[in-house]
């Protein structure tokens, strides 16, 4: 069959390189994709969100299967935009529907959806113009660190941490009075602040039953051990070594089950990943948020250590048949170390010249493309985070210095990267 990607960064480059290995993917497209998906396919020039553009893909390339990559397409209704068009609804959409990706596009959605469904999360209460006031009071009888969410999608900023009660209301005030997030902060979640360690679990789904992805752990502040900005993700790792038999089951029971059994609850249509973002307090998981796709770069971690065929995964989705599969995982552990442009999360300079770059897969390391782009067959930068170097291990110290190893050959200007990737674990 041929298949559509949808998006253009490290995702879609693990996505690509994988699904190309399949014998049931005829012919490939990436949509916009980047200079790493060239090489696995055909990239086709429109954005992620141009529903116009996919509906003239489908046909015209006669596209059998859709994975959508990124959120901001799921949160808009491609599934819901794909069904409902008589020339293009035979295609499978590898992807929530609209109403079920409000899971990530609105947080007082996904606090609701938990605590109808008994799932452990922190405490909350929602927030807008019409009740100010109470949030005033909220935040003054809260304790301390609070945390404020704009409801809506801000590219990863709309999360603050603050540790006085001025700063979360002068926070609470610019989300709500001023709009400092647009439209996604004119509802405010307001919740607990959650202690512990954070990782990732990942589910495929058809609404009905599930398969367990390996699990990973990102790393998304700037500067090592865990310092400076926040960023889309510095590195990952997977397995973690915590992630025991005992937290597993937990997770399972507590979460995924009333996850998935709440999608059924409320009729919502689901046929694709759910990203769980987990916090582990003394042994205890509590969900600190869902996203309706795979993360960025966890999936660079995740995807090289599945064997199973993913068009084949995929296409259980479609035919009931989830519940027959078995996911067999790579023991070895990944990890994966994202190389940005210097000057990133803030401002950075694009067109540079990569050097360096290796045949892209050997045994044990995969270079997957984030940010780059091909010009008269250079490759050249093209975003903040460029290139995730992954790689095999017998444990987490021997994948990174692995990775390292590749990377040291990589160049380009202003380059930077974070060398304590799973320091905790060292
Ligand atoms: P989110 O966009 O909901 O994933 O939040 C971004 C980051 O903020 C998370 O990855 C956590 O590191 C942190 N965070 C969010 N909610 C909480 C919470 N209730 N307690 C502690 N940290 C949190
Ligand atoms: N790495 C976090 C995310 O993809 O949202």
């Amino acid at each position: 069959m041929n298949i559509l990607i949808l998006g253009s960064g490290g995702r879609e480059h693990a996505f690509a390189w994988k699904i190309k290995q399949s014998p049931l993917c005829n012919n490939l497209f990436i949509a916009p994709g980047n200079a790493g998906t060239a090489k696995c396919g055909t990239n086709l020039d429109f954005k992620a969100t141009d529903f116009l553009a996919i509906k003239n893909a489908l046909i015209e390339l006669e596209i059998s299967m859709l994975v959508v990559g990124p959120e901001d397409p799921l949160v808009k209704g491609i599934y819901d935009f794909v069904m409902a068009d008589e020339t293009i609804q035979h295609v499978q959409v590898v992807g929530p529907s609209a109403a079920a990706a409000q899971l990530e596009g609105s947080k007082a959605f996904a606090k609701a959806f938990m605590q109808t469904n008994n799932i452990p999360t922190a405490s909350y209460q929602e927030f807008d113009k019409s009740n100010y006031a109470h949030g005033v009071q909220y935040i003054n009888q809260h304790a301390l660190p609070i945390v404020l969410k704009a409801d809506g999608l801000a590219a990863g900023k709309g999360v603050l941490i603050c540790t006085t009660h001025e700063e979360a209301l002068t926070a609470f005030e610019d989300m709500i009075q001023h709009a400092k997030f647009g439209s996604a902060s004119e509802k405010v979640v307001i919740e607990s602040y959650l202690n512990g360690i954070e990782c990732s679990v990942f589910v495929l789904t058809d609404g009905k039953d599930y398969c367990l992805l390996p699990e990973a752990k990102d790393y998304k502040r700037i500067g090592e051990g865990d310092t400076g900005l926040n960023t889309g993700g510095m590195g990952a790792v997977s397995p973690i070594p915590f992630f025991d038999e005992t937290l597993k089951n937990k997770i399972i029971t507590r979460i995924i089950q009333p996850t998935i059994q709440g999608f059924q609850t409320a009729q919502m249509t689901y046929h694709g990943f759910v990203f769980i973002g987990l916090m582990i307090d003394n042994s205890e998981p509590y969900v600190i948020e869902y996203n309706c796709r795979m993360g960025d770069p966890e999936t660079e971690v995740v995807i090289p250590r599945i064997k199973n065929d993913l068009v084949d995964l995929f296409r259980a989705l479609k035919n009931g048949s989830l519940s027959n599969i078995q996911i067999e995982i790579d023991t070895r552990t990944a990890a994966t170390t994202i190389m940005v442009s210097g000057g990133y999360p803030g401002d950075y300079h694009i067109n540079k010249n990569i050097t360096g770059l290796t045949p892209q897969s050997s045994n044990d390391c995969i270079v997957f493309h984030s940010g780059t782009k091909l010009i008269d067959n250079q490759v050249l930068t093209n975003g903040g985070r460029v290139l995730a170097i992954t790689a095999f291990g017998n444990d987490i110290p021997n994948a990174i210095a692995n990775a390292q190893k590749t990377l040291s050959e990589i160049h380009f200007d202003d380059q930077y990267f974070r060398r304590d990737i799973g320091y905790e674990f060292m």
